[in-house]
């Protein structure tokens, strides 16, 4: 899952727009891009939305409104019984906030008829500055979560900040400390990590330059927030042919030499590290072509 596109969940326009994006997956949103007047149509549009949806096309999540606003029950009650994929928790506080939905869940899945367990989940896990200090604690929380991603946004709101970035449009250390710690997270936890939006959607060169750096970091995809990013971060995060290429010779390589611990090639030593990141991105190469 590469690509995952945010899309307004009161929007129809931009909900029909959104599944021809090329998009992995639509996270269709009820949250901040909804105004508190539109929550109940949001619910409406995007319930139907799920109902009458071709879902051959992307994996569809629902953003649910967070857990200590007065939304998120409703929010459940509304869209669950329309089979969405998942739904993404946003401004989790630690993992005991997964184990609350992934209950929730269960109770609404059971109403629906639906099997237990199907609806996967996922968060965005650092938007206070309380989130930070808990985000080992995701591991083990539920069999459903399947990504965590960061947000940088709401923790600069929570902080006071004046801005999130330098002024040379990097981020500052409190939200590089908060996408490392994600990333950790994350892989601790068995999850993908998936990096956050880049929020300037018409800087195209901008973006691809935060998208590398996130996959050369370990992030397996990207957010977005607009159908035109969705291209860039598909190529970004499908590996390379010469990638795949040096992979299947670092597997070939162990394999010819049988059972070592160590061989060389082309002159470079290669251990175990390296034929486990070659077998992740053989892997990968699979999932991004189906
Ligand atoms: N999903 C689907 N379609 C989208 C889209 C999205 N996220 N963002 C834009 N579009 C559509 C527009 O409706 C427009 O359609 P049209 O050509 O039929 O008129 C087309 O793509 C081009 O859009 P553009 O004019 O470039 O942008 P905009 O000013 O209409 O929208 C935003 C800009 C930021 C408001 C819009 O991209 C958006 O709503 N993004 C998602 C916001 C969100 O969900 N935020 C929460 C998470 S941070
Ligand atoms: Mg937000």
């Amino acid at each position: 899952m590469r690509s995952w596109l945010f899309v307004p969940g009161d929007s129809e326009k931009k909900l029909a727009k959104a599944h021809l994006s090329g998009a992995d997956v639509l996270i269709l949103d009820m949250e901040d891009s909804v105004a508190l007047s539109n929550k109940e149509t949001a619910r409406g549009i995007t319930a139907d939305y799920l109902a009458g949806a071709d879902r051959t096309g992307p994996k569809l999540f629902v953003r649910m409104n967070a857990l200590d606003t007065p939304f998120w029950e409703d929010d459940l009650a509304a869209v669950v019984k329309a089979k969405p994929d998942g739904i993404m928790v946003p401004k989790t506080k630690s993992g005991d906030c997964i184990k609350t939905v992934a209950f929730a869940l269960t109770e609404h899945e059971q109403e629906a008829g639906i099997a237990a367990g199907s609806t996967k989940l996922c968060c965005v896990a650092t938007e206070t500055a309380a989130s930070l200090f808990t985000l080992g604690t995701y591991q083990g929380a539920s069999p459903r979560l399947s990504m965590m991603t960061w947000g940088a946004e709401d923790l600069a709101a929570d902080l006071g900040a004046r801005s999130n970035k330098d002024d040379d449009g990097l981020y500052t250390g409190p939200y590089r400390l908060a996408r490392t710690l994600t990333l950790l997270g994350a892989v601790a936890a068995g999850v993908d990590p998936v990096d956050s939006i880049y929020a300037d959607f018409r800087d195209e060169a901008g973006l691809e330059t935060d998208a590398r750096a996130a996959a050369r970091d370990g992030f397996t995809g990207k957010m977005a927030i607009h159908p035109a990013q969705v291209p860039i971060i598909n190529r970004v995060f499908t590996p390379s042919g010469e990638d795949l290429a040096h992979a299947h010779a670092v597997i070939k390589a162990f394999e010819d030499a049988g059972d070592v611990g160590v061989v060389s090639l082309d002159g470079v030593m290669l251990d175990m590290p390296h034929l486990k990141q070659a077998r992740r991105l053989v892997e990968r190469a699979s999932q991004s072509s189906t």
